[in-house]
């Protein structure tokens, strides 16, 4: 079936701005699905648990420490502002997910509202979002790795096989190993994937759960003050980098293809997530902080395991934190690299990257070469690079990609007013323009070296586009779009 066959709604295609119609991006995943394409296997559950697993690890168990750093007890003033321009954004994605229920989160919504070389600059971003960042979590999980390796048997890892060159070692072979095992879980089938993640965000919710209950039979009123010993500057500060603890919620409206019902369990299932984190974050922080003080929990990395051991008079709890973090950390990794692949898909399928990106296996349903040569890429840096380098990257590239999103929700309304919506933003468009203004703030705190850089990676981007990506769009292409009816499902 061609996207463009009479029975497709009528894709409109405007070859001056690029933009992709709503109904041809839902007529292009229904003629995937009718072929070799993915399965709707996902229920709002499993969707909830699939969120949770993209949103929490790292941030939480390695990054409080930082955000603790900066803000002190305020920190949780700094979660809650994470929080709200996560909402504010999840409204736009709830709005546009239910709208537009497709593969490819943040680019296909860019695409079908402000054109194409904005919706791949989104892609392009989206590669530190969820490239960069498994990579990153990879490197994390190895820490913890060692940290239980540590109290289960008193022996760890030499520094040489655990850490990248940058911290000392030579190569990080555990940040290897479960990139290569998440994409091994991830070829296999999402019905899999799906039941390993919700398992994994199940056991970290626990054992966050289990955190806050011993961290509060030593709660001391005295650490919260003072409150907010670096003053709004530090709330700021601690807030942009809080906001990594919560990256990953818009993982959901990348799976839009495979989930059952989506104009319905999309938008539930982000608010169900974001609200969920936001109270077990707040909760860890004050516990922690409550049974520590501002200032041990801001100089200790691990300070999860630190208040559990002081709490309890014994290591055994901090083994079972570090086995905590193990699991959380490994199931962001699986649902991140699930978001990239989703999304360098989407990008395949309009031919603004080569189509072995989009080829689904016919025996798995899975795009294994994709998944594949993710795992390749992003397990390079994950074995040679160390957490810092790239943590601020990864946070203004998702800021970044996030205000793009709520543009885009003004522009759908604007472009497509009568288009069937499961879900509106309240208080439209004062909704989307204070997601915008909150994505600014935030990106204001990451400083200006990490602008710089992001700068010049734009700068890349379009570069990239410019040169290959615009003269292969199949958007434009003569008979181009006619070539997805047959897409030869021989991936893998
Ligand atoms: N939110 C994700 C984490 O904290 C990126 O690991």
């Amino acid at each position: 079936m061609s996207s463009a066959s009479p029975t497709s709604p009528s894709p409109s295609r405007s070859t001056r701005a690029r933009i992709k119609s709503p109904a041809l991006l839902l007529a292009e995943s229904g003629a995937d699905l009718e072929g070799h394409g993915l399965r709707r296997t996902m229920g709002l559950f499993q969707l909830v648990c699939f969120g949770v697993g993209a949103i929490v690890g790292t941030g939480i168990f390695v990054g409080l420490s930082d955000s603790v750093a900066e803000a002190g007890p305020a920190v949780v003033v700094s979660f809650v502002l994470a929080a709200v321009t996560c909402i504010f954004t999840a409204f736009s994605f709830a709005e546009l997910g239910g709208a537009i229920p497709v593969s490819g989160s943040s680019y296909s919504f860019a695409y079908a509202t402000l054109g194409e070389r904005v919706a791949f600059l989104v892609g392009w971003c989206l590669l530190l979002e969820y490239g960069v960042s498994v990579s990153a979590v990879a490197v994390g999980w190895s820490q913890y790795v060692n940290e239980l390796l540590n109290s289960l048997i008193g022996w760890d890892l030499p520094a040489a096989l655990s850490s990248g060159p940058g911290d000392g070692g030579v190569i990080n072979l555990p940040a290897v190993v479960v990139v290569m095992m998440a994409a091994t879980l991830l070829v296999r089938g999402i019905r899999e994937s799906a039941g390993a993640t919700a398992a994994m965000a199940v056991l970290k919710i626990g054992i966050l759960i289990a955190f806050c209950a011993i961290a509060f039979t030593a709660f001391e009123d005295g650490h919260l003050s003072p409150f907010a010993p670096h003053g709004m500057a530090g709330v700021t500060a601690g807030a942009s980098v809080a906001f990594f603890s919560y990256i990953g919620f818009d993982a959901i409206t990348t799976a839009g293809e495979e989930v059952k019902n989506p104009r319905r369990n999309i938008p539930i299932a982000i608010m169900i997530c974001i609200g969920v984190v936001t109270l077990l974050y707040c909760a860890v922080a004050l516990g922690a902080i409550g049974a520590l003080g501002a200032d041990a929990v801001g100089d200790k990395p691990a300070a999860l395991s630190l208040v559990v051991d002081k709490v309890t008079e014994s290591s055994v709890g901090g083994g079972i934190i570090a086995f905590g973090a193990v699991v959380a950390i490994a199931s962001v990794v699986l649902a991140v690299m699930y978001g990239q692949t989703r999304i360098l898909m989407s990008m395949s399928r309009d031919g603004l990257i080569p189509r072995v990106f989009e080829r689904v296996s016919p025996k798995t349903h899975t795009p294994v070469a994709n998944t594949w040569i993710v795992a390749l890429v992003f397990a390079v840096p994950a074995a040679f690079s160390s957490l810092d380098v790239v943590v601020n990257l990864t946070t203004i590239g998702t800021l970044a990609t996030m205000a793009v999103v709520n543009v885009a929700v003004i522009a759908l309304r604007r472009r497509n007013p009568e288009l069937k919506r499961s879900f509106r933003v309240p208080l439209y468009p004062v909704s989307p323009v204070l997601g915008v203004g909150f994505c600014l703030y935030l990106m204001y705190g990451t400083g200006w070296t990490t602008w710089v850089q992001f700068s010049v990676f734009l700068v890349v981007g379009a570069l990239v586009y410019a040169g290959y990506s615009r003269s292969r769009s199949r958007l434009v292409s003569p008979g181009a779009p006619q070539d997805r009816a047959a897409p030869g499902p021989t991936g893998g």
